[in-house]
């Protein structure tokens, strides 16, 4: 169903350099060339009757409801197909006119029930207001003849009903599955009278190929596809423009409410990053805001084996700022850290880097980037000059070959794949490098030129033998390197991928790619016009997670392909923020702005602006906190909206660290994981219930504004706020306005923003400077940002974690469409419809190996621990691989992965675990114990005593 809170031009906006005017109804108009004349009427305020068209589609000209007078023309023509002329006359009333488009109207409502007023979509219904703008007074034909209204409804689909007897067959929702979304899931079938759309490939909506964007529902101008939430409770009565909390897309939503109630998610077409388009996640998995299961009474308990006690926030922010300064008394300054979260504003991010450092006195605070993009950081650091990918989400449609390497855009990115997708069908070249068979590898009308299937922890030998042939094969850009590049650093390089050891040749053994494959691919790459690179954690979750994100910098610059639109190094970013918490300052070692904590000038500047001395060391990573927990120097923990103990690997490593600290501080919105391990509990607040922003993958900077008041009655700012003050430490701010201030007067990237510029300009894209005060959607235009981009040797070297006789398989880990991350979230929403379980892949071959069948129970072995799940037999994955997701805490996918991690970012090894696979027939050790650990954690928060709170207090 359509939006009432956004205008429709009828057919998409069209850039031209030429401009073209003409006259409709009397009234001089003036667009670009190529313009419809129904979207000419539109912006110039009128308003032509339209049925089968919408601006987010290409026109289709079926419904005969636009149709128009032209001067000097015969007949009427559609207005949405018509491209304006110059010196056309238009007109777009006439008697004429208007008895045609009521003929029409009246031919769709004989076959339209007539129940308006009980619609869900009264009030909202383009059918409705189309036939009270032609003026349609009578159906003449009645409704006793042959029509649909007994028609079934499909209501299979979680989030969305189908009641085909409100279809008028305008087609929108077929074209917004292909054109937007690029699904291709939803056909018309039959002819004539008998045509209906039906969703392919199953017997209903869930059991189709429909992937649940949402889109098609969209599209739809009637009741037909319908929010399950809007038939619930109605139409919405306002909108607040605000940023999707799942992935690093960042999409921009209208939040549709009525009173404190979202009764819709609308992407907003108007969102640079997502243009109009969502997934079923953030369109539709929004339910758990309101969950049941959120806590939001702050708890306090002296031991983990202790009942829950509810408190006041004054009592529970007491309790904790003692125990810290309790701990730093006994255990020294260092004893204590902070890990700050991915999930929360970039507001409430820096104010718990800020807490740490100038309240703690430390620096020992991380984020969960440690585990999936330090390296990305790190790596494009060392080459470009700065931690963040160099394009815009709109430059993909300026591309002309795509690499996709350790990224499963259509699953993990979803809103950027049927970007991708769309540009493929265009024309644009796709090279998969992944282990798995991806979906991009074979989508609908856009299939990959080349799938390269590597083994996992491989990806810098094939990184180096696509270098070799550029090199070798002569295929540099010469008058690029020499301009923009350092000459003795690329020279290094080039001596270094010129050696035999880097061929695709030599490389076949390590890779398992065939030579010839390698050689292809990198030609295309290479030769094809504009060459772009896309990554996501499948390059950065490896032993060499930072030297393969080294090796990408290096590609794009052998070829030119960096500093233009439709080029680029582009990491496909997980979390929704974790742009923002880098840029945050979040590691032990940087700064805001990625300054070194050891730069005396830097330091200096927060000094005089927090009022402290600041430590000149780094601090301890996640990974040391774990290890000087179990050493004993390290008793005290603040975790804001992270899950530590699902999503770091090694479980049960996890486990004992948190088990031996002294006070485990945990703010979250649900009792997770980690929270089962903590002596205080602060309940958080969700992205509806907060003013702030978050920063995506395109260095975008968003607002995410406060829809509804925090449930808990503070926002997650707020609480850190009143942290810092219980620990002595004055934060002085009204408002996370105020935080965004002082951000920018601190770091050089960000200096201008203020959330009247993100008002005034939608969203900004830093770097914003004295040189581009409006951001910057592309980077390293004529220079890079360090000056001279820089080569870097990027030697294969193995990963210890090997295969033998005793662990023959690697394991490899990734995510699903309809869950997110450790699926705090999604898995309290109705996507469980899609996935409820994690299952392991496994070829076919391997399976026969070891007589596993499908849904067999299996067990996973591996040097760190074991777990069992189900069995999924499939090609997906190569023999000798298999592969599973990390959704649900019982899986345990942790357990199993190890301790091995990037050299240089300590990121873990995710990606490669060697183990092998066993038909059983009960779950693992670990997983009993998980599971009583679980029922006791339960009982001991269902036991809480409770005490009774004002809200906001
Ligand atoms: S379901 Fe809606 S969009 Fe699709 S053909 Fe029917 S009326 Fe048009
Ligand atoms: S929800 Fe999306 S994938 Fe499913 S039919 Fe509609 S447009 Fe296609
Ligand atoms: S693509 Fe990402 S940001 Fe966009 S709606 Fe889906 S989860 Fe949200
Ligand atoms: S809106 Fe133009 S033909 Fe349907």
């Amino acid at each position: 169903m359509t939006s009432k809170f956004e205008t429709d031009f009828g057919t998409p906006a069209v850039q031209s350099d030429q401009q073209v005017t003409l006259t409709i109804d009397g009234q001089a108009i003036t667009v670009p060339a190529g313009t419809s004349i129904m979207r000419a009427a539109s912006e110039a305020g009128g308003s032509i009757p339209k049925l089968c068209a919408t601006d987010s589609l290409q026109s289709f000209g079926s419904c005969r409801m636009c149709l128009v007078e032209i001067e000097g023309r015969r007949g009427y023509p559609a207005s949405c197909t018509t491209p304006v002329e110059a010196g056309m006359v238009v007109r777009t009333q006439s008697d004429k006119l208007a008895d045609l488009r009521r003929g029409v109207m009246e031919l769709y409502i004989s076959d339209h029930p007539l129940d308006c007023l009980t619609c869900a979509s009264n009030g909202n219904c383009e059918l409705q207001d189309v036939a009270g703008q032609v003026g349609l007074r009578e159906v003449r034909y009645g409704l006793d003849g042959a029509n649909h209204l007994q028609d079934q409804k499909d209501t299979s689909n979680p989030y969305f009903d189908y009641d085909p007897a409100k279809c008028i067959v305008c087609n929108r929702c077929v074209r917004a599955c292909e054109e937007v979304q690029g699904t291709f899931a939803l056909t018309i079938e039959g002819r004539g009278f008998e045509s209906r759309v039906a969703a392919a490939g199953g017997k209903d909506f869930l059991d189709s190929e429909c992937v649940s964007c949402g889109a098609c529902v969209q599209a739809c101008p009637t009741a037909t596809l319908t929010e399950k939430s809007v038939i619930q409770w109605g139409q919405p009565e306002r909108s607040v423009t605000t940023t999707c909390a799942y992935c690093g897309v960042g999409c921009s939503f209208r939040a549709e409410m009525k009173g404190n109630k979202v009764v819709r998610m609308v992407p907003a077409k108007e969102g640079p990053a997502n243009r109009g388009h969502a997934c079923v996640k953030g369109r539709f998995a929004w339910g758990y805001a309101t969950h049941p299961d959120r806590i939001t009474k702050p708890m306090i308990r002296k031991k983990i084996t202790d009942p829950w006690q509810e408190v006041s926030w004054e009592e529970a922010l007491q309790y904790a700022a003692s125990e810290f300064r309790r701990l730093q008394t006994q255990y020294g300054r260092d004893a204590i850290g902070g890990i700050t979260s991915s999930r929360c504003t970039n507001e409430e991010t820096y104010l718990v880097q800020k807490l740490i450092r100038a309240a703690f006195g430390n620096n020992n605070v991380d984020t969960c980037a440690r585990v999936c993009h330090s390296p990305t950081g790190y790596g494009l650091k060392q080459t470009l000059g700065e931690s963040a990918g160099t394009q815009n989400f709109d430059s993909v449609m300026h591309t002309d070959v795509v690499i996709v390497i350790g990224a499963n855009p259509t699953d993990g990115h979803p809103v950027f794949a049927s970007r991708l997708k769309r540009r493929l069908r265009q024309g644009a070249k796709l090279i998969v490098i992944d282990p798995r068979r991806i979906d991009l590898v074979d989508s609908p009308h856009a299939r990959a030129v080349h799938h390269l299937p590597l083994r996992p922890g491989t990806n810098v030998a094939m990184l180096n033998a696509l270098a070799h042939v550029i090199v070798s094969e002569n295929l540099l850009a010469e008058s690029f390197i020499a301009e923009r590049c350092d000459d003795a650093a690329f020279s290094k390089w080039r001596d270094f991928v010129a050696q035999a050891e880097c061929s695709p040749e030599v490389m076949e053994a390590v890779t398992g790619v065939p030579a010839a494959d390698v050689r292809a691919a990198a030609r295309l790459y290479a030769t094809e016009g504009n060459g772009a690179i896309y990554y996501g954690l499948g390059v950065t979750e490896h032993s060499q997670g930072s030297t393969a994100v080294m090796a990408i910098a290096n590609l794009a610059m052998a070829t030119g392909n960096i500093g233009r639109e439709g080029v680029g190094v582009n990491p496909l970013r997980g979390q929704n923020n974790v742009q923002g918490s880098c840029d945050m300052g979040s590691f032990p070692h940087e700064l805001p702005g990625y300054r070194h904590v050891s730069d005396d000038a830097t330091r200096n500047l927060f000094e005089s602006a927090w009022g402290v001395s600041l430590q000149n060391e780094p601090g301890l990573r996640i990974p040391n906190m774990f290890e000087a927990a179990l050493d004993g120097s390290f008793k005290g923990l603040y975790c804001q909206g992270e899950d530590i103990a699902q999503s770091d690997p090694n479980t049960q490593h996890v486990a004992a660290a948190l088990s031996a600290m002294e006070c485990v501080v945990v703010q979250d919105i649900f009792l997770n994981e980690t929270a089962q391990y903590a002596h205080v509990f602060l309940p958080g607040s969700s992205f509806l219930e907060k003013d702030g922003t978050f920063t995506n993958a395109e260095r975008r900077i968003s607002r995410v504004r406060k829809v509804m008041p925090p449930l808990a009655g503070k926002a997650d700012w707020e609480v850190t706020i009143a942290l810092a003050e219980a620990l002595g430490y004055r934060m002085d701010y009204r408002h996370p306005s105020e935080i965004m201030d002082e951000i920018a007067r601190l770091t050089p990237t960000f200096h201008g923003v203020s959330y009247a510029r993100l008002e005034e300009k939608g969203s900004l894209q830093w770097p914003c400077n004295d040189d581009a005060p409006d951001g910057t959607p592309t980077m390293h235009l004529n220079q890079f940002v360090r000056g001279k981009g820089r080569f870097m040797l990027t030697r294969y070297v193995a990963t210890d974690e090997k295969v033998n006789s005793r662990f023959p398989l690697l394991l490899t880990t990734g995510r699903i469409l309809s869950q997110y991350n450790v699926g705090a979230q999604t898995r309290r929403t109705a996507n469980v419809a899609w996935h409820d379980e994690d299952r392991l892949e496994l070829h076919p071959s391997d399976a026969e190996d070891r007589g596993i069948a499908e849904g067999d129970w299996v067990g996973i072995h591996s040097r760190a621990g074991e777990t069992v799940l189900r069995a999924t037999l499939t090609e997906r994955v190569q023999p000798g691989v298999v592969y599973t997701t990390f959704h649900f805490p019982e899986s345990g996918a942790n357990v199993i992965t190890t301790d091995n991690s990037d050299w240089a970012t300590n990121c873990p090894e995710y990606k490669v675990t060697a183990v092998q696979v066993v038909k059983v027939t009960q779950p693992s050790e670990w997983q009993q114990r998980h599971r009583s650990f679980t029922q006791q954690q339960q009982a001991l928060l269902k036991g809480r005593r409770k005490v009774v709170t004002e809200p906001g207090r």
